[in-house]
């Protein structure tokens, strides 16, 4: 069974592959709704209605090293599995949203895994692009946003040891404070 973290590591590749130059996760657990959403949104180059459409099929792609994409239709048919499911809006030029719902307490769905470290891993890898992280349960909120951390930072890149470090301990924190991600 694969992590939510690493469902959300696929999706938002499709993100950088995209181009994108900011990237916004929003991740809601609502405990008494027992609902759980996350939500993706780019700034990449989009797509029209018929890549959209052919989007959530295995057997379109337009990676050239494999014929499948899997990124998309495993997260949709986990969504489903559990109850939910999952809306794509994209527009050619502007940008992608992936919203999804599904059953927080859903006996098949699958743990969070390691937010802090996918994130930080993301932010590594991908220096030049803006991450925005929101994860809430009920009422309490936990927010990161790497433009708050650059303007902080200043000259220092965002990928120096000492801030990565930083960064993935802020979110550790944070996640344990509002008790998010847990499972
Ligand atoms: N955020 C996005 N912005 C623009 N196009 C996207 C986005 N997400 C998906 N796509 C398009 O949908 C196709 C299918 O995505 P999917 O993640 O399922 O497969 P893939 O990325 O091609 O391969 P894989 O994820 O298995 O490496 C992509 O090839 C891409 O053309
Ligand atoms: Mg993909």
């Amino acid at each position: 069974m694969q992590d939510l973290s690493l469902h959300i590591l696929d999706l938002i590749q499709n993100s950088i592959a995209a181009g994108a130059s900011l990237i916004k996760l929003t991740i809601y657990e609502d405990k008494e709704k027992n609902w759980l959403t996350i939500d993706i949104e780019d700034n990449g180059k989009g797509m029209d209605k018929i890549a959209m459409r052919r989007a959530a099929d295995p057997f379109y792609t337009t990676r050239s090293t494999r014929k499948v994409g899997l990124g998309l239709p495993l997260f949709v048919a986990m969504a489903q599995r559990c109850g939910g499911d999952v809306v794509l809006k994209s527009t050619k030029g502007k940008g992608t949203s992936i919203k999804s719902g599904f059953q927080l307490n859903h006996i098949d769905r699958p743990p969070f895994g390691k937010l802090e470290d996918t994130i930080t891993t993301l932010i590594l890898c991908n220096p030049d692009i803006d991450f925005v992280y929101i994860h809430k349960v009920n009422d309490d909120e936990f927010k990161l946003d790497t433009r708050d951390i650059r303007q902080i930072i200043g000259d220092i890149p965002i990928e120096h040891p000492e801030i990565i470090n930083w960064i993935q301990s802020y979110m550790k924190d944070g996640l344990n404070e509002i008790n998010g991600g847990v499972q």
